[in-house]
């Protein structure tokens, strides 16, 4: 890696660097070196390599996808590897026990995977109502077996290898075993999280596995190790996803979310037996130049991603530059985005979502007319798009810290982009005797089942995948080349971490890693939200002068972006987390 400085020195001559805006006063305070940054962040160097890149959630998992690399192994490879590590070390966040998307361009196809969650045969769209028929307090339903999905992590993993891996299925698994065997020192972001946590240690294998016999986590840098998930992942390399999905570890997870004492589950073997990852098609749309791509449906992410470019295009974003008036235009985008999206988008297998419709240029057009440049809208209504078929409902928005963002390049030119997630932090704080926590996806169903007396799109199902917000990119060239892998945890404020990032690389021309460490902004159709803490809160008088509500809100990415340039690989690693971008 390379500091910001010496990229700025030499790395790309005056190529790239000399369009970067350099004079934009909000872009010279993001590149401003740590000590001097008034807000008092600190910002992580530039990522550059040369053949392969990484870029993720924890130092030790880019290093296994990194060694996958150096050993031959194609980007799915190393993303098998990287996830695996990431549930060991990373473990309030994903693994096998949740759900992924992943995206994977080889060159010529754009495939798209969807490992999501989806709920047991036996679920009823009441599922999350209390006695009284209101809506469950949010807790109360996510701790426990009720929010469990059946997982959908290992599944995608297997068939993406099986389709576009090079190296074996044990040895892609290999690091992690090793790892889960010999431990890992807890990092400041885990113990972090530990000590802020209130329901984990109510699980009794979770509580003996990450605090102490007084109650207090694990200090930063104890090395925790987990023969349980080693074992589990030996048996998976041995005998394949199978051996998750059926057998011990089945029964194991069936018991677990079953025999919580006051909120139980109903997932049965069968349903983790039934588990099929879904191959679908990717939701594509051009920006310019640009070709961006990514996950259809059961994921709203990309649907709103493309629908905020295209009101986005209509501008001329390169000379707004990061400030106020940009600020303006992805805020009214994002408030018409997730109107639609609140109301069009869920499990296509239940819901005839007009993904054409919803990103057809012409509709994105007229949705842009509905700005005004000089005042906010409020509230935006959805929209009437074409190839429309359906007339449902829905709601319900958080943010959480259960999910991270894998973005891979491998030396032959194929990428990942994958985001996985258990949802919320910890997920159901359930963690099986094999030794991975299980998710509280569920959760991301609307937890009313009418709206107006018509049912709404996102209500539970049985057999139904919970709509997400998560939205792994990749974005081509104007001749159809590689160009950029994006993707951020953030539950709904994802799309517009994403967006943001895009709008940051695509028209301000700044490196991956400047444009995730700018300030996050947008709206999720309620007030206009600055993240706290940076010089975004500098704009809010002239954003306030254009009628926006505003309000200032953590906003806790986890952008991980690869760019390719021709003088190589150039990522970056969200400063807000722990994640890194090296490459060979
Ligand atoms: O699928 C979704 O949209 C959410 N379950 C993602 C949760 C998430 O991003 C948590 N983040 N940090």
């Amino acid at each position: 890696m390379i500091t910001r400085s010496a990229l700025r020195r030499g790395f790309f001559g005056l190529g790239l660097l000399a369009s970067l805006p350099l004079s934009a006063p909000a872009f010279a305070q993001a590149l401003a070196p740590a000590p001097e940054a008034p807000t008092g962040r600190t910002f992580k160097p530039v990522g550059t390599a040369t053949k392969d890149m990484v870029a993720a959630a924890n130092p030790l998992a880019a290093q296994a996808g990194r060694e996958i690399l150096a050993a031959g192994g194609s980007a799915v490879d190393a993303a098998v590897a990287v996830q695996l590590v990431l549930n060991l070390v990373e473990p309030q966040s994903s693994g096998i026990g949740g759900g992924t998307f992943m995206v994977f361009w080889d060159g010529k196809t754009m495939a798209t995977l969807d490992g999501r969650e989806t709920a047991p045969a036996a679920a009823k769209p009441e599922r999350f109502l209390g006695p009284d028929g209101k809506p469950m307090k949010f807790y109360d339903a996510v701790v426990g077996g009720r929010s469990v999905g059946v997982p959908g992590t290992l599944r995608l993993l297997e068939a993406a290898h099986r389709n576009w891996g090079k190296l074996s299925w044990p040895q892609v698994i290999e690091p992690a075993a090793r790892l889960a065997e010999e431990g890992f020192a807890i990092s400041p972001r885990l113990n972090g999280l530990l000590s802020q946590e209130k329901y984990l240690q109510n699980d009794p294998v979770a509580r003996a596995y990450f605090y102490e016999a007084d109650g207090k986590p694990k200090a930063v840098g104890t090395v925790l190790r987990n023969p349980a998930l080693a074992k589990t992942l030996r048996t998976i390399a041995d005998k394949g996803a199978d051996a998750f999905y059926t057998g011990e570890i089945a029964q194991d997870i069936v018991t677990t979310v079953t025999g919580h004492a006051t909120n139980p589950g109903d997932m049965t073997l069968e349903d983790l037996k039934g588990y099929k990852v879904q191959e679908r098609d990717a939701v594509c749309g051009n920006y310019r130049t640009y070709r961006i791509c990514g996950m259809g449906p059961p994921s709203s992410g990309q649907v709103a991603v493309q629908q905020i470019m295209g009101i986005l295009e209509t501008q001329d974003m390169a000379s707004l530059k990061p400030g106020p008036d940009a600020v303006h235009w992805i805020a009214e985008a994002g408030r018409l985005a997730y109107a639609d999206r609140a109301l069009f988008l869920a499990d296509p297998a239940f819901v005839n979502v007009p993904v054409k419709g919803l990103t057809d240029p012409g509709y994105l057009k007229s949705r842009a007319a509905l700005v005004d440049p000089n005042k906010s809208m409020g509230k935006a209504k959805p929209g009437d798009p074409p190839f429309q078929k359906t007339f449902l409902w829905g709601a319900s928005d958080s943010i959480e810290f259960g999910t991270s963002h894998i973005s891979i390049v491998d030396r032959n030119g194929n990428a990942v982009s994958m985001t996985t997630t258990i949802e919320d932090g910890f997920g159901s704080r359930l963690m099986t005797k094999s030794g991975f926590l299980l998710n509280n996806e569920l959760t991301d169903f609307s937890f009313a089942t009418t709206e107006d007396d018509k049912p709404i799109a996102n209500r539970v199902e049985a057999g139904k995948r919970p709509r997400s917000s998560m939205a792994p990119t990749i974005v081509l060239d104007g001749s159809g080349k590689l160009y950029a892998v994006v993707g951020s945890p953030g539950g709904s404020l994802i799309i517009n971490y994403v967006a943001k990032t895009l709008v940051g690389i695509l028209d301000w021309k700044l490196d991956p890693q400047v444009a995730a460490d700018l300030p996050n902004v947008g709206s999720r159709n309620g007030p206009t939200e600055l993240e706290a803490g940076t010089e975004a809160e500098g704009w809010k008088a002239a954003l306030e002068a254009k009628g926006h509500e505003i309000k200032l809100i953590d906003q806790n990415s986890g952008i991980h972006a690869i760019v390719v340039t021709p003088a190589g690989l150039v990522g970056g690693a969200d400063s807000r987390r722990e994640g890194v971008a090296i490459g060979n």
